[in-house]
C-alpha cells in the first residue's frame, strides 16, 4: 500500500452525492426541532452530576471550588471556538457523518477513520456516562418515594470490587457476585428500541423532554435565588484549588457542552440543512451557556463548594436549603433530560456507522435501514448493546474522561479541517464561513490542547491505547474494504 492510499480523499462532492444517492433517510426536521436536538443532546450528566465532582473534586482530582463559572466559560468558549467550525462544515456537506465525513474531505482516509473510531467515544461511551448518571438520578429519586433497590442493583462492578461489604451482601452464581446497574442497562434498551421504529417519533419524544428540562433548570434558579449568601461563593476563597482546579474543573465540566455537534449527524434528516443546520448548532450552545452560568452562580451561593462530591448534585443542593420538594422534581426532571442526551446521541452513533459503513470501512450490513421505519436499526442494534453491556460495569469518571478527550482530539481535527479545505478548495460555495482563518481555528487548537493538558495521565494512556486499537482494525479490514481506494484503482 502506498503513502498515497492512506490520504485518499472523498471530494466534497462526492460526499454530497453519497449522502443524497445512498442515505433515504426521512427529512422531517426544521430548525427548531433542530435546536431542540442540540439542546437534547447538551444539557445532561454534565450539568446535573458531573458537575459535582467538578466543584468539590474527588479521589482523583481537585476541585475548582466557586470559581467553576470560570470553568464554565473556558469549555463554553471552547465550545463555541469548535461549534463555528463545525458549523462551516456541517453548512457545506450536510451529510450524516459528523466530523468523520468532514475529515473524509479534507485530510484524507486514514484520518477520517481515526476520527470516525475517535467519535465512538464521543457518542458511544459518552452515553455510557451519561446512563450511568441516569441511574443516579433515578435511583434517588426512587428512594425520595420510599423505594429503595438493593445496592447490588444499582452499583457497577468497578466500584462494587472495593466494597467487600457490597460484594457479601450481592447473590451469587457459585462463586462470581452478581453487581451490575440495573437501571442503566434498562434504560439503554428503551431508548435503543425508540431509535429502531424511527426518528420521527424520537424526536417528538426529545421535544418534550427538551422543555421539561429547561423548564427543571428554571425551577431550580428560581427556588435557588433567594437563598445565594454572596459570601459563599469566597468562603474560604472563591478558587480554593487555584488556576489548577479552574483548570481541571474545565476538562470535565466540557462534558457539559458535548453534543451540539450532533446536530450535524441528523443532516440528511433536516429539511434545509444549509441553514437551519449552523443555526441549531449555535442556537443550542449559547442557550446551554446561559443557562449553566446561572445554575454555577446559584449552586456554589447556596451550598459549601466542598459539599458536592455526590451522584446528585444539583438535588443535594436544594435538600441542603430544605426544598425537599423542589428537590424531588428536580430529580424527575434530571432523569427526563438525560434521556433526551441518550437519544441524540446513540441517533448520532448509529448514523456515524452508517457513514462509515457506506465507504466501505465498515462492513455493508452496517448501513442498511430497516425496510419499514427507514432508519439504520443494525448499527443502532449494537450500539444499544455495547453501550447497556459497559454502563451496567463501568463508573461513570472513568468514562466521562475518555469522553472528553475524544471529543477534543475530534475538534481539534475538524479545525484543522477547515484551514485544509480552505486553501485546497477556497472557491466552493459556504453557505457559512468561519470568521478569521486561519486564527480561529489555530485558536480553537490551543484551547482544545490546553483541556486534554489538564485531564489525567491514565485517561491519555487510555485515549492512546483506543486510538492504537482503531488503527489495527483499519489496517486488517478497512484498509482492503474502502470504496474510495476502490474506485481509485478501477481508475488507474
Ligand atoms: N452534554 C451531555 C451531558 O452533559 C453529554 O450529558
Amino acid at each position: 500500500m502506498s503513502r498515497n492510499q492512506l490520504f485518499s480523499r472523498k471530494t466534497v462532492d462526492q460526499c454530497i452525492a453519497d449522502g443524497e444517492a445512498g442515505g433515504g433517510l426521512k427529512r422531517s426536521l426544521g430548525p427548531l426541532q433542530l435546536t431542540a436536538l442540540g439542546i437534547g443532546a447538551i444539557i445532561g450528566a454534565g450539568i446535573f452530576a458531573a458537575i459535582g465532582t467538578a466543584i468539590s473534586g474527588d479521589a482523583g482530582h481537585v476541585g475548582a471550588g466557586s470559581a467553576i463559572v470560570v470553568s464554565i466559560l473556558l469549555a463554553g468558549v471552547t465550545s463555541a471556538l469548535a461549534a463555528i467550525t463545525y458549523s462551516e462544515f456541517a453548512a457545506m456537506i450536510p451529510i450524516s457523518g459528523s466530523a468523520y465525513t468532514y475529515a473524509y474531505a479534507t485530510l484524507g482516509e486514514l484520518v477520517a477513520w481515526i476520527i470516525g473510531w475517535d467519535l465512538i467515544l464521543e457518542y458511544a461511551v459518552g452515553n455510557i456516562a451519561v446512563a450511568i448518571g441516569w441511574a443516579g438520578y433515578f435511583d434517588s429519586l426512587l428512594r425520595g418515594l420510599g423505594v429503595t433497590m438493593p445496592r447490588w442493583l444499582v452499583t457497577d462492578l468497578w466500584t462494587a470490587v472495593r466494597d467487600p461489604a457490597l460484594l457479601a451482601a450481592a447473590p451469587h452464581i457459585g462463586p462470581v457476585p452478581i453487581v451490575f446497574n440495573l437501571p442503566a442497562l434498562a434504560i439503554v434498551g428503551i431508548i435503543t428500541w425508540l431509535l429502531v421504529i424511527g426518528t420521527k417519533e424520537s424526536a417528538r419524544v426529545n421535544t418534550v423532554m427538551v422543555a421539561i428540562k429547561v423548564a427543571i433548570i428554571g425551577l431550580f434558579l428560581f427556588v435557588g435565588l433567594k437563598y445565594i449568601r454572596p459570601e459563599q461563593w469566597t468562603t474560604p476563597s472563591f478558587a480554593p484549588n487555584g488556576l489548577k482546579g479552574i483548570s481541571v474543573g474545565a476538562a470535565i465540566i466540557f462534558f457539559s457542552y458535548i453534543g451540539f455537534d450532533a446536530v450535524s449527524t441528523a443532516s440528511e434528516e433536516a429539511k434545509n440543512p444549509q441553514k437551519d443546520i449552523p443555526f441549531g448548532i449555535i442556537a443550542s450552545l449559547i442557550i446551554c451557556t446561559l443557562l449553566y452560568v446561572a445554575i454555577a452562580l446559584v449552586l456554589t451561593g447556596i451550598i459549601p463548594w466542598d459539599r458536592l462530591n455526590v451522584p446528585d448534585p444539583l438535588a443535594v443542593a436544594l435538600q441542603y436549603i430544605h426544598a425537599d420538594w423542589a428537590a424531588g422534581i428536580l430529580a424527575l426532571g434530571a432523569v427526563a433530560a438525560m434521556t433526551s442526551v441518550l437519544l441524540v446521541f446513540q441517533l448520532g452513533q448509529a448514523r456515524i456507522f452508517m457513514s462509515m459503513a457506506r465507504d466501505g470501512l465498515l462492513p455493508p450490513w452496517a448501513a442498511k435501514l430497516h425496510p419499514k421505519y427507514r432508519t439504520p436499526h443494525i448499527t443502532t442494534i449494537i450500539t444499544g448493546i455495547f453501550v447497556a453491556v459497559f454502563a451496567a460495569l463501568a463508573p461513570i469518571g472513568v468514562v466521562l474522561e475518555l469522553t472528553n478527550i475524544g471529543t477534543l482530539f475530534a475538534f481539534i481535527l475538524v479545525a484543522a479541517g477547515i484551514i485544509v479545505l480552505r486553501r485546497k478548495d477556497p472557491d466552493r460555495p459556504r453557505p457559512f464561513r468561519t470568521p478569521w482563518v486561519p486564527v480561529l481555528p489555530f485558536v480553537s487548537i490551543a484551547f482544545c490542547i490546553y483541556l486534554i493538558a489538564s485531564l489525567p495521565l491514565l485517561t491519555k494512556l487510555r485515549f492512546v491505547g483506543w486510538l492504537a486499537a482503531g488503527a489495527v482494525i483499519y489496517f486488517l479490514y478497512s484498509v482492503r474494504h474502502s470504496r474510495v481506494r476502490r474506485l481509485e484503482l478501477d481508475r488507474e
